[in-house]
This record gives structure tokens, C-alpha cells and sequence, in this order.
């Protein structure tokens, strides 16, 4: 059965003891998660050890670092390696928010190699594409979203890319409270799962959980997440709030 995500992007936020404090109010809630479902905390790097800590034992939590770098050691002042990552544990990787390709200058080149690392680390990467407003307002969404998703990922094997997690996140709906719509989602998931089996396969393509990110809350997201081709959510502000991202957790089908 496809995997169903409710995952957090803290993005630059909070303080240990804030951290802390969401952590624990967002964990003393019950949820009730089947095997398939997860929630994952992509917290800034300085807090993944602590929630590596509170999550332990909890079978359907994990933690994400938002970021790792193309190599895997080396005299890279400020990078954090997949290796790394893995060392401590962390299971997931966010890679190619579009915070980060616009504001830090990543290529979907650069993405293929951070991609290729994580997956080297046994990391699952947390892969995220979308388009800007004037991209959606001409109406070449599904090709840009196609391109993105071709020349990160396409050389990755068959057996690589089943442990790829997707993220769609319009640019236009991130942190503006303007959601897409659930047909809007649904429409290019339903492209970005078409893209995957036109190039590895039904099977394989129905396996890759696709998340939708881009002012996801706890009010609009049991609409999204119950499209056929949305499995769950990549929730940036919402997530700050425990309330709210409890609502989030339990909307997951
Ligand atoms: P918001 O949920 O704040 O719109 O952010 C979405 C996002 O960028 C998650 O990665």
C-alpha cells in the first residue's frame, strides 16, 4: 500500500525551547496512524537530535533534515553531508524546496546530486517541484513541473526511485493562504504520476508518494489529502501550530 505522509517543514523557526514545547504538545496527542502512514519532522539541523530523541519509540515518527549537500565529506565550511545525516539517524531529506532554488541558487542538476547522495546514505528524499504564478498564469505548469522532475531524477534506477517521496508545491500557494485547489492537486499529481510511469512503469509510479505542499491547514487538508493521487502533505506554517498540525496528522486517509 502507498505510504501517506503528513510531514512538517519548520523551515528557519523556533527556538530549542519553542522546538521543544511543539514537539511535545504535537507527541502527547494520540493518533491513530496505521503501518502506512507516517508524520515526519523536518526540523532545522541544530534540532534533529532532539527529535530524533522524542520520536523514539513511536513507530509512525520520523525526522527530516530540510537540506544536505552534493558531497560527502570534505572542505565544505556550513554543509551537512547525507553521510552525516545518516549517522544520526535521521531517515528523510528535503531537497529542492523552492526556497532553496531561489534563494540559494539550486539546479535541478544539483538536485540530481544531492538526490543521488541521500539515496547513497539511505536516506529518503523528500523531493520538492512546483511552479511559480506567471508559470501557472501561462499555462505551462504541467511541462515546467515535468522538466524538474526529468532532469533531477530520471537516471535514478527503477529501485531508486520506489524510495522517492515527491512533494508538489506551487510557489504561488506557499506561505500566501492560497491553497491550491483539490482538483488543482489532483490534476498534477496526476500528471507527476503519469511522468513516473511513462518512464518506469504503473507499478512503480504507484508507489512513490506524492505530497501536496502550499498553505496546507488543518481546515482544508482531509479535502486534499482525500484525492486518489495527493498521499499527504508538506506543511510549512501550519505545522508551527499543534493544533493545527494535529488536525493535519489525522486528516491522512
Ligand atoms: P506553507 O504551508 O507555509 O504554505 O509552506 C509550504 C511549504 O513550503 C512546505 O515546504
Amino acid at each position: 500500500m502507498r505510504q501517506q505522509i503528513a510531514a512538517a517543514n519548520w523551515k528557519m523557526n523556533l527556538t530549542l525551547d519553542q522546538a521543544t514545547h511543539l514537539l511535545d504538545e504535537i507527541l502527547k496527542a494520540p493518533h491513530d496512524l496505521q503501518a502506512h502512514q507516517k508524520v515526519v519532522f523536518a526540523v532545522p539541523f541544530p534540532y534533529l537530535l532532539l527529535a530524533q530523541d522524542k520520536i523514539s519509540g513511536k513507530l509512525n515518527f520520523f525526522t527530516a533534515a530540510q537540506n544536505c549537500y552534493t558531497k560527502s565529506s570534505g572542505a565544505y565550511t556550513g554543509e551537512t553531508s547525507a553521510e552525516m545525516l545518516q549517522s544520526i539517524g535521521v531517515e528523510y531529506v528535503v531537497l529542492g524546496h523552492s526556497e532553496r532554488r531561489e534563494y540559494f541558487g539550486e539546479s535541478n542538476a544539483m538536485l540530481e546530486e544531492k538526490a543521488g547522495m541521500a539515496l547513497t546514505y539511505g536516506l529518503t528524499p523528500i523531493f520538492c517541484c512546483g511552479e511559480a504564478l506567471q508559470v501557472r498564469e501561462s499555462g505551462a505548469q504541467n511541462d515546467y513541473v515535468e522538466k524538474q522532475l526529468k532532469e533531477s531524477l530520471f537516471n535514478l534506477s527503477e529501485e531508486q526511485i520506489q524510495k522517492m517521496v515527491i512533494a508538489y508545491e506551487p510557489i504561488w500557494a506557499i506561505g500566501t493562504g492560497k491553497t491550491a485547489t483539490a482538483a488543482q492537486a489532483q490534476e498534477m499529481h496526476a500528471h507527476l504520476r503519469n511522468v513516473l510511469a511513462r518512464q518506469y512503469g504503473d507499478t512503480v509510479a504507484g508507489e512513490v508518494p506524492i505530497l501536496y505542499g502550499g498553505s496546507v491547514k488543518g481546515s482544508n487538508a482531509k479535502e486534499l489529502f482525500a484525492q486518489p493521487d495527493v498521499d499527504g502533505g508538506l506543511v510549512g506554517g501550519a505545522s508551527l501550530i499543534a493544533a493545527d498540525f494535529g488536525q493535519i496528522i489525522d486528516a491522512l486517509k
